[in-house]
């Protein structure tokens, strides 16, 4: 359903136009065209590949059901995500399933289906038993000392990583004597490693470690799946031609590109910059200390982890306005610090401005309480039309599956 037509353009973008704030904006062009590079990049350097998009990092149901669409597989870590791929029509062998917290019926389930299902967990050995040996096909997520090979850019540097079997204290080498006694195919690696820096030192660290573990336990694999972490859409950051082009150089060493797939799971890289968030002043308020700009968008919206010191935005008002020493903008949480950022020898804002907050996609809607307000407006636009795709949220949907006494 088209609503209505984008007023204006803004680089590319039509121009938020009047709806209810608040509302996230998905930028359908923007999207496609940071995904074509990533396609392209794969395409150039490793034409046999395979593009999960990552659920977690923003599941809206339009969001996954568009990837999917684009080819995508499903990257699913959990029960509850592996059912929403298959509610929305994601192909039953089109789902890549993996963490440790998987459940056995589905985990069975994924198998039997023939889904790229990556283990991280000893119960998940056990469940093989359980199933015909012409289905015991799994890959293995490979824990290892990313610190070591890129000091200061891991997130735990003190004590690593917890995800996957560890290949320095012979956890992964005794994993894989199991598998191999229980006739179970090892059909890949996963070495999926979230960062701070999100750099090419990660990918060059990954696939150094995919071609150690392949010549160590002489691994026959049809896939090596690199996970997400990648930045995308960023023109100051490095791009997907880069990462994969480094990976190919190192990985065509032990792998032949036609016999094993390119596994990249984005999430942020493809979803984190292509949508923007939308609120209006609500209120203008000076007190001793500070003269608070209050806003109907909530910084739990834009950073619900509150980690973020400054965002991409920027002002749409209508009038000339004189510039004001220091601003505060405020979300409507009644938390101190839903306090979004200070804007110093800013324009004055008035009620009714808007403040629109740019690459806001990628771990903020799926991980968005329903605190005080629930879950705002999410439109699409494209060539200036402008669809929306979710409905705010009312107590309708807040009770449903609810008893009331
Ligand atoms: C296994 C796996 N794959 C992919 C991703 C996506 O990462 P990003 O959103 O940083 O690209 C994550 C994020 O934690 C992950 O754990």
């Amino acid at each position: 359903m088209i609503l209505e037509k984008c007023s204006g353009k803004k680089k590319g973008r039509g121009k938020p136009v009047k709806f209810k704030t608040p509302y996230y904006m998905i930028h359908e062009q923007e999207l496609d065209e940071n995904f074509k590079k990533l396609k392209d990049a794969l395409e150039k350097h490793w034409n046999n590949y395979i593009i999960g998009y990552s659920y977690k990092t923003n599941a809206l149901p339009w969001v996954i059901k568009h990837f999917d669409l684009l080819g995508c597989y499903a990257e699913t870590v959990s029960e509850d995500e592996y059912n929403l791929a298959k509610l929305i029509g994601v192909g039953k062998n089109h789902i890549i399933y993996n963490g440790p917290v998987k459940t056995k019926d589905s985990f069975m389930e994924a198998l039997q289906n023939g889904c790229i299902v990556n283990i991280d967990s000893q119960r998940e050995v056990e469940w093989l038993e359980d199933i015909e040996i012409e289905n015991r096909r799994i890959g293995i997520r490979i824990n290892f000392d990313i610190e070591k090979m890129c000091p200061g850019q891991s997130q735990c540097p003190e004590d690593g990583g917890r995800f996957g079997f560890c290949y320095e204290n012979g956890e992964l080498s005794k994993i894989i004597k199991k598998l191999q006694e229980k006739k179970v195919k090892i059909a890949g690696i996963h070495l999926h490693t979230s960062s701070k820096s999100r750099g090419l030192d990660i990918y060059r660290a990954i696939a150094e470690i995919a071609c150690k573990v392949q010549k160590e336990f002489e691994l026959d694999l049809d896939y090596v799946d690199v996970g997400g972490g990648f930045f995308g859409g960023l023109p100051t950051k490095p791009q997907f031609d880069e990462y994969i082009a480094l990976m190919e150089n190192i990985l065509s060493t032990c792998f032949d590109k036609t016999k094993t797939k390119l596994i990249v799971e984005p999430g942020m890289a493809v979803i984190g910059a292509p949508i923007s968030y939308v609120t209006s002043v609500i209120d203008v308020k000076d007190t001793e200390f500070n003269r608070f700009v209050v806003t109907d968008g909530t910084r739990t919206s834009i950073d619900p982890l509150m980690t973020k010191n400054s965002y991409f935005h920027s002002f749409d008002i209508k009038s000339q306005r004189d510039t004001h020493p220091k601003q505060v903008i405020c979300g409507y949480t009644c938390m101190e610090h839903d306090r979004l950022f200070e804007e110093k020898n800013g324009p004055t804002l008035q009620c009714g401005d808007q403040i629109i907050y740019d690459k806001v996609g990628a771990y903020t809607m799926c991980l968005t309480p329903l605190f005080i307000k629930y879950f705002p407006d999410v439109y699409v636009e494209l060539n200036g039309n402008v669809k929306k795709i979710r409905s705010a949220w009312t107590p309708n949907e807040y009770v449903q599956r609810s008893e009331l006494e």
